[in-house]
């Protein structure tokens, strides 16, 4: 053969290749609304700094006759590109090629997808839409999934890991996702599930559709596994594309600086979002909205747990992560998912050097025999852990209540926060006024002529003495108390202050939190 026919033949494997399982296969994937494993990797990625490894492995099974279905690829496109200059490795499922399912070669390029994103610091960015093991390689299929797995953990905590669901996520492909830093999701595109409806049903008579089982609102709301849904993929890349931008690559860089032209000595508007009356509700989102940069709120796993609210924002061009009671949904309680979700939050924060901001309005953990069966010890403990255990900084704003084990969580000195604010409104308390007044003066009120006149002397008396900032502030466990006016220039001042911080912690081969 000379050298024209050699280049010739180069063109056309390499064409061959590049259409995955071929012209038909990928109209079907279009037809169902998908993009293509190379397409994604377009959308997610700055244009033409895709570079692509291994591309033309292929399958070594010829049991099942899988000698005569090899494909150059294996189902997997996997290489480095950059979003918004940055570096990142990315893993991205070929449905076309059998159904994007899992053998051992397919298995190999992803996991040295994930050992070049740990060795070189990058962000890993796995696109998820297969079947699962594949079935004719099986126990290969396993011990490749074993692989990634481990790769998902060792990296945890060293570079961030986003796992893309946009299609079938089915079986054990699923615990390589939930091993990761964040799930994102479709609407009625992606199902993640260890059995699909039919197995349950078989199983447990119990019946349920794909989208109501496995689809985005019941991970992102129900669940939690997951932490973003979009309508569209180009929705989600976006998004994606811009996360990208409030996160180092890896755990030895800070998060970026940006100019966001929002200016550090504007005055914030908070009181007129916070009602006069101390037990009305309102939007957190709206104080984190008027107080930090201009529109740079990114709210994470917005549709679980509610009443704690978490997400990442600029805050003078800075990250922050943002870790806030939501007293529009049920009182701000802390409850076992709340604190699930706050604790992971808090803990990506500190493995990737984003200070940490809490804004304090909680009632306290909530109560009930459905709370205390299902661990509220247990889970609630995760949230205290998460913040002693964090070395970044720590800034807590009280805004109106903080009580009990929960004060301790949002706003404690004691438990590691370097700098305590707390507006005029704030009340810092072992618990709520009626309460205590239950406890400690049950003899006075049973024995009064009117118990119900000497409940509310009580209350009011223990309102007036302790709920205030200032018993709290006359101990030192509040550093300072602000004019809400000031509320962006007294956290831009605090975050300054406490951005060189170090801290070390005793050697140990890693804690053991309270999973
Ligand atoms: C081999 C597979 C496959 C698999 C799909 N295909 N899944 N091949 N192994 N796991 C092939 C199909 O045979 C088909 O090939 C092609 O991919 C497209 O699949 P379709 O079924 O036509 O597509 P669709 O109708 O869209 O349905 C998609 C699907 C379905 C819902 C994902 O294919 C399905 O249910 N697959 C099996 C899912 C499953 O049980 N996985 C668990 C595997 S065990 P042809 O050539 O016919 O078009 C597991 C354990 C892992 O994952 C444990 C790890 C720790």
């Amino acid at each position: 053969m000379g050298n024209n026919e050699k280049l010739q033949e180069f063109k056309e494997v390499k064409a061959k290749m590049l259409k995955g399982g071929g012209e038909a296969r990928i109209k079907a994937q279009h037809d169902k609304g998908k993009f293509t494993a190379r397409e994604r990797i377009e959308g997610l990625t700055d244009e033409g700094s895709f570079i692509e490894s291994q591309a033309y492995i292929k399958g070594r099974t010829t049991e099942f006759g899988m000698d005569k279905k090899r494909f150059a690829g294996d189902g997997v496109v996997t290489g480095s590109g950059k979003i918004n200059g940055k570096q990142v490795f990315i893993s991205s499922q070929d449905f076309t090629v059998l159904g994007g399912s899992l053998g051992e070669m397919h298995a190999e390029k992803i996991a040295e997808a994930q050992n070049l994103a740990l060795k070189t610091g990058s962000p890993f960015i796995q696109v998820n839409d297969s079947g699962g093991a594949r079935i004719q390689e099986g126990i290969l299929a396993l011990n490749g999934y074993a692989k990634i797995f481990r790769n998902n953990t060792l990296s945890s905590g060293v570079i961030p890991q986003f796992s893309v669901i946009l299609g079938p996520c089915a079986g054990g492909a699923v615990y390589s996702p939930a091993i990761t830093d964040f799930i994102f999701m479709i609407d009625g595109k992606s199902h993640m599930y260890i059995t699909g409806p039919d197995v349950i049903k078989a199983v447990t008579g119990e019946i349920i559709s794909h989208e109501d089982l496995g689809g985005a609102s019941a991970h992102c709301a129900k669940s939690g596994n997951a932490h973003f849904h979009f309508e569209t993929e180009e929705d989600c890349f976006y998004f994606i594309r811009a996360l990208m931008d409030y996160l180092p690559s890896n755990n030895q860089e800070q998060p970026p600086i940006t100019e966001t032209g929002d200016p550090a000595d504007r005055k914030s508007n908070v009181m007129s979002i916070i009602p006069d009356v101390q037990t009305k509700p309102y939007d957190v989102r709206d104080i984190i909205n008027e107080v930090f940069d201009n529109g740079s709120f990114l709210e994470v796993h917005k549709d679980f747990a509610k009443s704690i609210v978490v997400g990442f924002a600029k805050l003078n061009g800075r990250t922050v992560g943002l870790f806030a009671n939501q007293p529009g949904f049920m009182a701000a309680v802390l409850d076992i998912n709340s604190s699930d979700k706050g604790a992971r939050f808090l803990r990506f924060c500190d493995s990737f050097n984003i200070p940490i901001i809490s804004l304090v309005d909680v009632p306290g953990y909530l109560p009930g025999i459905a709370q205390e069966h299902g661990g509220i010890i247990r889970h609630g403990a995760k949230l205290l852990y998460a913040i002693a255990e964090a070395t970044v900084p720590k800034i807590s704003l009280i805004i109106r209540k903080s009580y009990g084990g929960s004060m301790i969580a949002m706003s404690s000195k004691s438990l590691g926060y370097d700098r305590v604010l707390a507006y005029p409104t704030a009340e810092i308390a072992v618990m709520g006024a009626e309460g205590a007044a239950n406890v400690i003066s049950r003899k006075e009120i049973k024995a009064a002529d009117d118990p119900a006149i000497k409940r509310a002397e009580k209350i009011a008396e223990f309102q007036q003495e302790f709920m205030n900032p200032y018993v709290a502030a006359g101990y030192g466990l509040v550093d300072d108390i602000i004019d809400p006016d000031f509320t962006r220039i007294e956290l831009i001042r605090a975050l300054e202050m406490n951005v060189c911080k170090r801290e070390e912690r005793p050697v140990k081969k890693h804690g053991n939190i309270p999973l």
